[in-house]
């Protein structure tokens, strides 16, 4: 099997970092040192003294089990405490915590102390309920403070907690309710979208007729959108009661590093969701560390990361991260170009964000309308950006860098995902950028590219991305599916991770990750990752999106089918099509043998905004669609 993926994107740009930007950063000669071999546990250690420990761990790293790692052995702790209490000591307490606005211009800012008096209600709330440590809590929300509260609320008591994603609709969300047995239902009256207001709670009762195990749900009042109570009002009880007259004080329960934290559902973009399992102090360890130095958090940011909670990036990076820093987080409630495309700059200027982190996909929709919008605003407050989720075009990042940036501001193009919990290969502030390429693993972060057989393939060649080195706040398992877990990640290569994705290292070391392995396109026996060759059409003036996927031919194997959506004005004729195809073989070489071009609306992707290209394959070849539970409408 040809591993090579010798389409090769010509991308020859080099930024240097900003001398500001590299006096600030936090960063230590010591840390950038640490891919060079020096001692990883020690590393890990140290960043983990930050915390407030109830009990220090025996052993950084526990492998002798693997791929069951154990991270800070014996060692207790609780994660809320450590996010909130921790600094109601500390001249944070007045601190805001919490930003939260929405579409409708509405904002709420939550100090560190009313957080910490908030989250106690809550908890006590919860274990009059009934909940105790490892009882699984389900929490359908949309980005409001009380999804906050109710997760750091089950940290505090060591339940574990599953936020679906609150645009994802009924079968889907009775599915990981069922799934995991959830005692407890956490739901809202509405969530606000583009000036409309979805009624969650409907949703949320046709879930409830199907689980068997939800006992009590709990229904916060946020849009003012009358609910109505259903047959199972029974088992309802509104956010406000449960926390009325509750103390304000609840003691932490003390965890085991190893303990369960969460449960989250991977974004399904070529399969079924999976059930991904964190644990405790090294997912805490891993988030805050990497927030820390790759977005070089100090006290006087403002960090606006514009993920969803329902997924990992919210997770990590809206909740837990920025206030195991003590920083303050924006919660946005909103869409990006709601109501007009200008929204997220109108933002970062009103608020003085300096910090700012989102997707590749929602560049790629504001792209489509210029600079019109971001030079209404006035986004000087910036200082470092990023993007996560899928490969980012290099056009796309020059966008973002050229209208947001102003060319000075770096981007942090981070890969990770849900199962790595943290990101693992991403920039510093400090590191020469190349547009599309996520750099080089963090510090203490051990990454390859390898061909079918585990060897290492040639620099420029493309192969299996796998990480070597255990980090702390690697997934521990798959609910309940032991035999998936090793199956899945790590019996193809063992003693590392596969990450199932391809990707290619160039001449720097610099790793360009060209999309998941399920999606490869295999043309003459080359493997072609499909973000090359979809960004090189992105390239063209004419194309906003482009998915594409392999079609088989009897001669080549495959070759490549597009589908583009196209810019404002443009339409798919013969002449343009003769110049896209003359375009891509110019950016890629011939290896690429090009099809049929499709001009398309839009793109079907995961409601976290990842290309479906498993859609566009089945479609193709008239088969079934398989899983489409996450899929956008
Ligand atoms: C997959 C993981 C991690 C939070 C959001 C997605 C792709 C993610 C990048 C990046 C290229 C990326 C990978 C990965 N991906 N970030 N910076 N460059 N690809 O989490 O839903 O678990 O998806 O997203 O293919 O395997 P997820």
């Amino acid at each position: 099997m040809a591993q090579d993926t010798d389409v090769l994107l010509n991308e020859k740009r080099i930024f240097n970092p900003d001398e500001q930007v590299i006096k600030r950063a936090n960063v230590d000669k010591w840390e950038s040192e640490l891919n060079k071999g020096k001692d990883l546990e020690k590393y890990w250690a140290n960043k983990a003294e930050q915390f407030e420990w109830f009990q220090k761990w025996d052993k950084v790293l526990d492998d002798s089990n693997k791929p069951f790692y154990k991270w800070f052995v014996n060692g207790k702790i609780n994660l809320a405490y450590n996010a909130v209490d921790r600094w109601i000591k500390t001249p944070k307490r007045n601190q805001v915590a919490i930003l939260y606005a929405n579409e409708r211009g509405d904002e709420r800012k939550i100090t560190y102390y009313e957080l910490y008096r908030e989250v106690n209600k809550f908890a006590n709330g919860l274990i009059n309920l009934g909940v105790k440590k490892g009882d699984r809590v389900s929490m359908y929300l949309p980005m409001c403070p009380e999804l906050l509260v109710s997760m750091l609320a089950c940290t505090k008591i060591g339940a574990i907690h599953n936020v679906v994603y609150s645009g994802l609709s009924v079968g889907p969300f009775v599915e990981r309710m069922n799934e995991l047995k959830a005692k407890i239902l956490i739901t809202a009256d509405g969530t606000y979208r583009r000036g409309k207001i979805i009624d969650l709670k409907k949703i949320a009762d046709e879930g409830l007729l199907q689980s068997h195990t939800v006992e009590t749900v709990i229904v916060v009042n946020h849009t003012g959108n009358s609910i109505e109570s259903s047959d199972l009002s029974g088992r309802e009880i509104s956010y406000d009661r449960l926390i009325e007259g509750e103390s304000d004080e609840f003691k932490a329960e003390l965890m085991d590093a190893e303990d369960p934290l969460f449960i989250l559902h991977t974004s399904g973009s070529t399969g079924k969701p999976k059930g991904i399992l964190h644990t405790t102090a090294g997912y805490m360890v891993g988030v805050a560390t990497t927030l820390r130095d790759i977005f070089d958090i100090h006290d006087d940011d403002l960090w606006w990361c514009t993920g969803d909670i329902g997924w990992i990036t919210g997770h990590s990076y809206v909740i837990y991260a920025p206030l195991l820093l003590g920083t303050t987080t924006l919660v946005y409630e909103g869409a990006p170009d709601y109501p007009d495309p200008g929204i997220w700059w109108r933002m970062v200027e009103r608020y003085g964000v300096t910090k700012f982190y989102t997707a590749p996909t929602a560049i790629r929709h504001l792209m489509r309308f210029g600079n019109r919008y971001p030079k209404i605003y006035n986004t000087s407050s910036l200082k470092i950006l990023g993007t996560v989720g899928e490969p980012i075009n290099p056009e796309a990042w020059m966008w973002f860098y050229k209208n947001i940036g102003k060319e000075k501001i770096p981007i942090m193009d981070t890969w990770w995902q849900t199962e790595t919990g943290m990101h693992l290969i991403s920039p510093l502030p400090t590191t020469p950028l190349k547009p599309g390429s996520a750099t080089k693993p963090v510090p203490g972060v051990e990454a390859d590219v390898v061909d079918g057989k585990g060897n290492p393939v040639p620099l420029g060649k493309g192969g299996f991305l796998i990480i070597k080195t255990p980090w702390p706040a690697m997934f521990r398992n798959l609910y309940h599916d032991e035999e998936r877990f090793i199956n899945s990640y790590w019996k193809d290569y063992p003693g590392y991770y596969n990450a199932g994705d391809i990707a290619r290292k160039d001449e720097d070391g610099y790793f360009w990750i060209q999309g998941r392995s399920d999606d490869v396109l295999k043309i003459a026996g080359h493997r072609i990752g499909t973000s090359e060759v979809e960004s090189a059409f992105v390239s063209h003036p004419a194309v906003a999106e482009a998915a594409v996927i392999g079609k088989s031919d009897p001669v080549k194997g495959q070759v490549v089918k597009a589908f583009l959506v196209l810019r404002e004005g443009y339409q798919l004729k013969t002449k343009l099509i003769e110049d896209l195809k003359l375009h891509v073989r110019y950016e890629l070489g011939p290896v690429a043998v090009l099809g049929e071009l499709d001009q398309v609306k839009s793109l079907p992707k995961t409601r976290s905004g990842k290309i479906m290209r498993r859609i566009l394959r089945a479609r193709e070849e008239g088969e079934d669609l398989g899983d489409t539970s996450t899929l956008e409408e």
